[in-house]
């Protein structure tokens, strides 16, 4: 099981990271990969109630690959995390079969309650690109994409891709749903429809 999944992490590494070199160098040298397995471990302790060693494996994850993983989160076969620094991933967040996480990604809580599910859903193959806070019990749709340095703070549906904050919806299954362009206009013509409601109001007021 264990091995199963450490390759199946390492295959996405191969899929996922242009500069990726031999299988082998990336189970030596990448903190994403280390910061897994250190996870697995404490999980199982975790699951078997001795939470107290699980946060100690769950410690020395963090102090030698920059990786917080809580050891309570649930994770599915094939998370690659690139880069790791910075990555934070909280006690009740789940995530789906091969995600891919950048460095500087939180799966946070949104309140101080310690009750109930409280961190985000990733569904299978989502990515989440780099310093992009997810926030709460919400979901991320599967195949879907959150672009750098977003904030979501709401579901996302399924294949779609989301940036900024606060989010905008970009492309649902591959079509583009959002145009500047189109957005601009939309507001130039609401701003002239003001000025001539102002114009009318000015001249009633003048007689
Ligand atoms: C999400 C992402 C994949 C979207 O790429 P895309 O589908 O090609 O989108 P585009 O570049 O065509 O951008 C579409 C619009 O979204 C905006 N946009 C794209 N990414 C954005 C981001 N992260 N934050 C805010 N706005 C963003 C663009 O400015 C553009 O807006 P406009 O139409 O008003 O000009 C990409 O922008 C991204 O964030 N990549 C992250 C890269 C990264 O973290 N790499 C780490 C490597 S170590």
């Amino acid at each position: 099981m264990f091995f199963k999944q450490l390759r199946a992490t390492i295959r996405q590494a191969k899929k996922n990271d242009p500069s990726a070199p031999t299988k082998i160098t990336i189970f030596f040298t990448y903190p994403g990969i280390h910061a897994l397995m250190w996870y697995r471990v404490a999980h199982f302790f975790y699951r078997i109630k001795l939470t107290f060693i699980a946060r100690i494996i769950s410690n020395l994850g963090r102090f030698f690959t920059n990786v917080d993983i809580h050891p309570g989160a649930k994770i599915g076969e094939g998370l690659f995390i690139d880069h790791g620094a910075g990555v934070v991933i909280g006690q009740t967040a789940v995530i789906g079969k091969n995600v891919v996480l950048f460095h500087g990604v939180t799966l946070g809580s949104s309140s101080v309650q310690s009750q109930g599910k409280r961190h985000p859903t990733l569904e299978d193959n989502v990515v989440v690109y780099a310093n992009s806070t997810i926030i709460g019990n919400i979901t991320i749709g599967k195949n879907s994409v959150v672009g750098a340095s977003s904030v979501v703070k709401q579901d996302i549906g399924p294949n779609s891709v989301v940036v900024g904050n606060p989010i905008r919806l970009i492309s649902v299954d591959g079509k583009r749903v959002y145009d500047a362009k189109t957005e601009c206009e939309a507001l130039k013509d609401e701003l002239t429809t003001l000025r001539v409601k102002i114009q009318e109001l000015e001249e009633r007021l003048s007689k």
